[in-house]
C-alpha cells in the first residue's frame, strides 16, 4: 500500500471510532486530523490537513503544546483532564492522551486523542453543588427566620423505631445493628432491593454516638464512574485547569456516618484507594498534595450476595474484608413472610393518615391474597401495594381481594434515572456514561469474556469490542 493509501485508511477509521485524533508526521505536518478534532477545536478538517501544525495553532506557546512535546522530547502524556476555551469563548473539558510514535528508536510521529466530557464535568459540578447545599441544609446551618418553626430539611430520618418486623432472624439483624450504633466500626448490609437498607443504615447513625454529625449517603451504581471519585474525595484546583477546591463527601461527613449503598458498582480501583483511605484514616483531594485527617464510619449496602460479588470481580475481597467488620443480612419478605400482616396493618395506618382514608380490617381473602405472592421488590413493593390498594379501596372501612393490585414483573426504577433528573447534562453524554459503566461491570460478571459479555448484552462482539476501546475499558 502506498502511504497516501495508509493515510486514508487510518483517517477513515479515526472517523468511524468516533474519537477526536490528531497526528503530525515527524516534521510537524498534520498528517490525519478528523471531523471529532475539527468540532472540538472549532476549524475545519481543511484547515488543518496537510498544514503545518505550528502555524494553524500559532496561538499555542510551544512549551504548552502537548503535540510538540511529544515530537521534540518524546514526552508522553495520558489522560490528561483539561479545560480550555475554544475560539468561541465556549468552555470545554476534554481528556488527552498524547505520545510520541517511535520505530526504530526514532520519532516518526506524535498523535494526540481527544474526548470531549464537558458535558460530564458539567454535571459532575452540578452534583457535587447540589450535595454541598444539601449536606449545608442537614447540618443545619441555615438559620430560621425570626418567629417561624425552622423548615424541615433533608430526607426523612430513620430511626430504629421505623423499622417494622417480628421474625425471629429479621429481629436479630436489629439487635445486632443496635449494638452497633454504640461504636465506629464499619458495617456491612446485604439485603436484597427494599429490604430496608437504608432504613438499617439511617437507624445506626440516628441511633448512635454520631447522631448529631452528618449523614451522608451515595448510590454508587448511580454516578458515572468518571465522577464518584471527585465526589468521594474533593477536587483540587490545579488537579487539572478549571477544577475547583471543593470537599468532597468524606469531608463533609467528618465525625459522621457515610453511607455507600452499591459499593460493588464502585470502579475497581476507586475500591482500593477507598480501601486504603480507611486504613490510612487520611484522604487526598483528586489533584490535591495535602493528606486531610478524617473520622468517618462506612456503612456500606449491596443487594446481592457479597460472596457472588467477590467471585464475578465486582467486589475487592480486601476491602469486603475490612468493612464486614459488622456484617448485617436482612432476609428478604419471602423468607419472613409470618411479618405480612404486621406490615400491612402498619402500611394501612400509615396510608390511613395521607389520604384520610379510613380502612380499619383487611378481609382473610386480602390477606391470603397479600400473603400469597412472592415480593421480589421486598417491604417497598408491600408497601406500594398496599398504599395503592387503600387510596383505591371501594368499599368503607374493609379492605377485599379486588381492592389489591399485584402487578406483574414489579421493578424498582433505575438509580440512573433519579440521578440523571437531577443534573443540567445532556441526554447523550449521560447515556454513553451509562453505557461504559454497564459493560464494565457485565465484563468483570464475564472475567473479562467480551464474546460471552456480547451475548449477554445481545450486540454484536465487533460492536462491544468498538465500545471496549472507545470508553478504555481493559
Ligand atoms: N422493616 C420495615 N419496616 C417498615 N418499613 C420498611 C421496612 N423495610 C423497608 N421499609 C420501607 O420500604 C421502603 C424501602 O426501604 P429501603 O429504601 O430502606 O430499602 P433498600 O434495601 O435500601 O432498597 P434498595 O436496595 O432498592 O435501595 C422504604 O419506604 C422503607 O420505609
Ligand atoms: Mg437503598
Amino acid at each position: 500500500m502506498r502511504g497516501k493509501d495508509y493515510r486514508a485508511t487510518l483517517q477513515a477509521a479515526s472517523e468511524v471510532l468516533g474519537e477526536a485524533m490528531h497526528i503530525v508526521d515527524a516534521k510537524g505536518m498534520t498528517i490525519i486530523y478528523n471531523e471529532a478534532m475539527a468540532q472540538l477545536e472549532k476549524i475545519s478538517v481543511g484547515d488543518a490537513l496537510g498544514k503545518p501544525f505550528r502555524e494553524v495553532f500559532s496561538n499555542i506557546p510551544e512549551e504548552e503544546s502537548t503535540l510538540y512535546q511529544a515530537l521534540t522530547r518524546r514526552r508522553e502524556i495520558r489522560n490528561k483532564q483539561q479545560t480550555y476555551r475554544n475560539i468561541y469563548g465556549k468552555e470545554v473539558t476534554t481528556i488527552n492522551t498524547t505520545i510520541p510514535i517511535i520505530v526504530d528508536g526514532k520519532v516518526v510521529a506524535a498523535m494526540e486523542i481527544a474526548r470531549d466530557i464537558t458535558d460530564i464535568k458539567a454535571m459532575s459540578d452540578t452534583i457535587l453543588k447540589l450535595q454541598d447545599s444539601i449536606s449545608a441544609d442537614t447540618r443545619g446551618k441555615r438559620l430560621p427566620e425570626k418567629g417561624r418553626p425552622p423548615k424541615p430539611s433533608g430526607p426523612k430520618k430513620y430511626h430504629f423505631t421505623d423499622i417494622i418486623g417480628e421474625d425471629p432472624a429479621f429481629v436479630r439483624a436489629i439487635d445486632w445493628a443496635k449494638r452497633s450504633s454504640g461504636n465506629r466500626a464499619s458495617v456491612f448490609i446485604y439485603g436484597e432491593t427494599g429490604t430496608g437498607k437504608e432504613l438499617f443504615a439511617q437507624s445506626i447513625h440516628y441511633g448512635g454516638i454520631r447522631h448529631d454529625k452528618p449523614f451522608l449517603a451515595q448510590n454508587c451504581a448511580a454516578l458515572p464512574e468518571s465522577l464518584l471519585e471527585g465526589i468521594l474525595f474533593g477536587t483540587e484546583k490545579g488537579g487539572f485547569t478549571g477544577a475547583i477546591d471543593r470537599a468532597g463527601l468524606f469531608e463533609q461527613a467528618n465525625g459522621g456516618t457515610l453511607f455507600l449503598d452499591e459499593i460493588s458498582a464502585m470502579p475497581y480501583e476507586l475500591q482500593s484507594k477507598l480501601l486504603r483511605v480507611l486504613q490510612e484514616k487520611y484522604i487526598r483531594r483528586v489533584g490535591g498534595s495535602k493528606d486531610i485527617l478524617v473520622d468517618v464510619r462506612i456503612i456500606a449496602a449491596v443487594n446481592e450476595p457479597p460472596e457472588k460479588l467477590i467471585t464475578e470481580g465486582a467486589l475487592r475481597q480486601d476491602l469486603y474484608y475490612r468493612l464486614n467488620v459488622i456484617g448485617i443480612y436482612i432476609p428478604s419478605l419471602r423468607e419472613r413472610k409470618s411479618d405480612i400482616p404486621l406490615l400491612t396493618r402498619y402500611f394501612v395506618s400509615k396510608a390511613n393518615e395521607e389520604y384520610g382514608t379510613n380502612i380499619r380490617v383487611v378481609s382473610d381473602k386480602a390477606m391470603e391474597k397479600l400473603m400469597d405472592h412472592d415480593y421480589p421488590g421486598n417491604v417497598r413493593e408491600l408497601e406500594n401495594i398496599v398504599t395503592t390498594a387503600v387510596s383505591m379501596a371501594a368499599r368503607g372501612e374493609t379492605l377485599e381481594p379486588d381492592d389489591i393490585y399485584i402487578p406483574e414483573g414489579y421493578r424498582k426504577a433505575s438509580p440512573f434515572i433519579a440521578e440523571f433528573a437531577r443534573g443540567e447534562e445532556t441526554l447523550s453524554g449521560y447515556l454513553q456514561d451509562i453505557e461504559k459503566t454497564v459493560i464494565r461491570q457485565n465484563l468483570a460478571a464475564n472475567g473479562g469474556n467480551v464474546s460471552k459479555t456480547a451475548r449477554d448484552l445481545g450486540m454484536l462482539r465487533q460492536n462491544l469490542q468498538h465500545k471496549i476501546r472507545k470508553y478504555g475499558i481493559g
